[in-house]
């Protein structure tokens, strides 16, 4: 039987190089916080527990992992990679077996990558692995230092490291199998006796070795999966590598995407095989776009974006927290915020759901094969029944309700005309499907 499998994802660091705006680990990646990404790598191996070790912003980690079966863990001081794992210690107590340890800033490694590690490590004997890449540009990271037979000796930090040290190619990738219980041992034993004055876990390889254990490398032939950010540059690296494996994602599921260069689209969005991509387009969020869908050019889609088979959205439309039904248009220059849109209904250019008055937001609805003519301001809460027509520029007004089939126009909108009485009166409730 396998060893039993624990991980540990060290997000207590304070991501000073970053100076971004939120805690570096929190850092939004396509709709995730970072430290996300590693974290749901590692479930993938359906280890036995998982445990996030947090510093100061272990309120904001705890809500950003809340989906997350994972257990925090806190490291009241950064004081290095080293110290962090030991935080974990108490959430580990009697675990046996296995100890795979990743940094919370590699959003890229891959669950293909880390079954990899584990195996390299249950192939070999020594009581640790550690993941290793080489890079044309090595900046930033610890060098592995190998003796003339090509066995690894130390890993070097960057800081520590002579000039002929930071010549090396090979740099630790900051991924991790331990034995445990063993590795707590080592762990309290490392001194922090070095420029940062930090534990650094990387002094784990040279303590082994001088114990006369085998450590291995195991070298990962493609850098793109481990790269680290720990400063702007590399973060726009990053984003760009999981951009373009998310758009390959829905490309290979058949979503016809017109130009993957311009176009942006969160991890939780779900599109049907069939639906269309134009370029120039940002979706966010948890969005679903059924299949027929045509989305852009210049578009922009937010949280709680539902769009029904063959709907159309595009040319400066942005729509948040709505259900567009099947066949509905909405083409041109049109904000649709808190709405519901009833089957085939038509939205004419430059149509406004108002839908904040400043302290709360409200709904629309609208629905079926309505008709809202060009300019159209809906403050909401408002409705406008099935079949009904709002001429160009009509204002409605909050709370009124465009009865099914009714003609309003003007500003304040006024009932222009009254549904036509031969107006079928079995009229579908304007309540798109869910
Ligand atoms: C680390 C490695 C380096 C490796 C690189 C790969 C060490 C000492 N160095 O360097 O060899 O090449 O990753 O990307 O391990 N953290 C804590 N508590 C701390 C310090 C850090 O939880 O006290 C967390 C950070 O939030 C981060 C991770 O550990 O997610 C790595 O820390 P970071 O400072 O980015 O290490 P690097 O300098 O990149
Ligand atoms: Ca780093």
């Amino acid at each position: 039987m396998a060893p039993s499998l624990h991980v540990v994802v060290l997000a207590a660091g304070e991501g000073k190089r970053l100076k971004g705006r939120h805690p570096k680990v929190l850092t939004p990646l396509w709709g995730r916080p970072a430290v996300a990404w590693p974290v749901d790598a590692a479930r993938a191996l359906l280890p036995e527990r998982v445990v996030v070790v947090g510093g100061e912003h272990s309120a904001a980690l705890a809500a950003a992992l809340e989906s997350r079966a994972v257990a925090l863990a806190r490291q009241d001081e950064p004081l290095g990679t080293g110290h962090a794992v030991l935080a974990a210690r108490s959430a580990l107590a009697d675990a046996e077996g296995e100890l795979l340890v990743l940094n919370g800033d590699c959003p890229l490694v891959t669950p293909a990558l880390l079954e990899r590690l584990v195996a390299t490590h249950r192939a070999h004997p020594g009581p640790l692995t550690f993941l290793s890449m080489e890079l044309d540009d090595p900046t930033g990271y610890g060098r592995v230092i190998r003796d003339d037979a090509g066995r690894v000796t130390a890993i070097v930090e960057e800081k520590e490291a002579t000039p002929e040290q930071r010549a090396v190619r090979e740099v630790n990738a900051g991924v991790w199998v331990l034995d445990l219980p063993s590795a707590w041992d080592d762990l309290s034993r490392i001194g922090s006796d070095n420029r940062a004055g930090e534990v650094y876990l990387t002094d784990l390889v040279a303590m082994r070795v001088a114990a006369g254990d085998p450590v291995d490398a195991c070298l990962w032939p493609e850098p793109e999966d481990v790269l680290g950010f720990n400063d702007q540059r590399q973060l726009a690296e990053v984003r760009d590598v999981l951009r373009r494996r998310i758009l390959d994602g829905h490309l290979r599921n058949a979503v016809e995407i017109v130009d993957p260069a311009t176009t942006y689209i969160d991890a939780d969005v779900t599109i049907a095989p069939g639906a269309r991509i134009l370029p120039c387009t940002m979706i966010e969020g948890t969005v679903s776009i059924a299949t027929g869908c045509d989305v852009g050019p210049f578009t922009h889609l937010r949280d709680g974006t539902v769009l029904e088979e063959g709907a159309k959205v595009g040319n400066f439309t942005e729509t948040k927290k709505s259900v567009l039904g099947p066949g509905v248009k909405a083409g041109h220059l049109t904000y649709l915020g808190d709405a519901r849109i009833g089957a085939g209904t038509n939205i004419g250019a430059g149509t406004i759901t108002a839908n904040y008055d400043g302290t709360h937001k409200h709904p629309t609805r609208i629905g079926r094969n309505a008709f809202i003519g060009s300019g159209t301001v809906i403050v909401a809460p408002a409705e406008v029944g099935d079949g009904a027509l709002t001429g160009a520029g009509a204002i409605v007004t909050r709370d009124t309700t465009v009865g099914p089939g009714e003609v309003w126009v003007g500003l304040p909108a006024r009932k222009h005309r009254d549904a036509p009485t031969d107006a079928p009166t079995d009229a579908p409730t304007g309540e798109p499907s869910a």
